[in-house]
């Protein structure tokens, strides 16, 4: 174990660096800039910067929206043509390239003997523990996993993690730069495969898959599922609170005592399907039977204005007004 840096405070850090600016990686520019932070951009894909300007020029209506910090502004980003020059004197660093496991271990390494020893790298991956990730890495003391939604610039949440080799106070700082910058973050203190909410979502995802792959339901009645049914429940009271109501005024013991046996039923498969062919063209065909015609650039749009009303009809559901 290394000692502990001595740590400027989060509310120092004025510039961060993106690596990987795609749909994560450009939410997380976008995100950053309204906040206040000037961005240093690496992404080493052809026509990454005229895809990044557009979307933070997509993400920005929703962000001025929402109030952006003193300052803010939709141009204080450079892309940059190497990883030394986008991590050069950043107080904070965030990884978003593909999920693919060695290209993670490659960029974490080269990444961790970049930057200076109070930088913390936070990997957006959707499922590698960190200790898998890391292992390239001569110090892995300051690699964590900060795992967002998307889009990042307006979902609140973020996953934070360490590894084996990550060191307290790197996990402790990420969870703190995150809650600064208004994020809401849950801090894990154990590895765990898709962490928490990528489980709960994949569980659902296999299912619609069996689904779809059986003939049992369409892409588009399973978006209803959730869009007219238990989705409007869960962003006020989550999965647990939302069967607790369910059990009346018996609450949880009645509803495991009533429900309880019918968990034995066979509901749902779980494991995942074979992604055939036909499996995912049938996917596809139906997303784009389910978007009716509406572009990309409509559907983002649509779902940006849905999820800042809801957010705030939630707060003031709730009697808050930070919504
Ligand atoms: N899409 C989601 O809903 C989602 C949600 C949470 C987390 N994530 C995670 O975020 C990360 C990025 O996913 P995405 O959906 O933005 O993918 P994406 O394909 O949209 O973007 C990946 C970007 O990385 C760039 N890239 C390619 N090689 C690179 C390298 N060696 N170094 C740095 N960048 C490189 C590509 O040019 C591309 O712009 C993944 O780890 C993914 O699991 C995705």
């Amino acid at each position: 174990m290394s000692e502990s840096p001595s740590l400027r405070p989060v509310s120092d850090i004025d510039t961060v660096a993106c690596i990987g600016a795609g749909v994560i990686g450009g939410g997380w520019v976008a995100y950053f800039l309204a906040r206040g932070y000037r961005v240093r951009a690496w992404d080493p894909g052809a026509g990454a910067e005229d895809r990044l300007r557009r979307l933070i020029g997509a993400a920005w209506p929703a962000l001025t929206e929402l109030g952006l910090a003193p300052g803010a502004s939709p141009d204080a980003w450079e892309m940059v043509p190497t990883v030394a020059e986008a991590v050069e004197g950043v107080g904070f660093v965030q990884e978003s390239a593909p999920e693919d496991l060695e290209l993670k271990r490659t960029l974490l390494a080269e990444l961790a003997a970049a930057t200076a020893d109070d930088v913390v790298i936070a990997s957006s991956t959707s499922g590698y523990p960190m200790s898998d990730m890391a292992t390239s890495a001569a110090d892995p003391s300051r690699l964590v996993v900060g795992h967002p939604f998307n889009p990042p610039y307006l979902i609140p949440l973020v996953e934070v993690v360490g590894g084996k080799g990550t060191e307290d106070w790197a996990v402790s700082r990420a969870a703190e730069f995150y809650r600064h910058i208004g994020k809401s973050v849950i801090q894990m203190d154990q590895e765990l495969p898709g962490f928490i909410a990528n489980r709960l979502q994949e569980a659902i995802w296999r299912e619609a898959l069996h689904m779809v792959a059986e003939g049992e339901a369409t892409v588009e009645q399973i978006d209803l599922s959730i869009t007219d049914g238990p989705g409007l429940r869960w962003p006020v009271h989550g999965p647990c609170l939302t069967f607790h109501l369910a059990g009346g005024e018996g609450g949880m013991a009645h509803m495991l005592d009533h429900f309880g046996p019918s968990l034995k039923s066979p509901w749902t498969r779980l494991e995942a399907p074979e992604l055939t062919e036909r499996l995912r063209d049938d996917m596809v065909a139906g997303a784009h039977a389910s978007a009716g015609g509406r572009d990309m650039a409509t559907l983002v749009a649509e779902r940006d204005r849905a999820i800042i009303a809801v957010t705030r009809a939630v707060a003031a559901a709730r009697g808050r007004t930070d919504g």
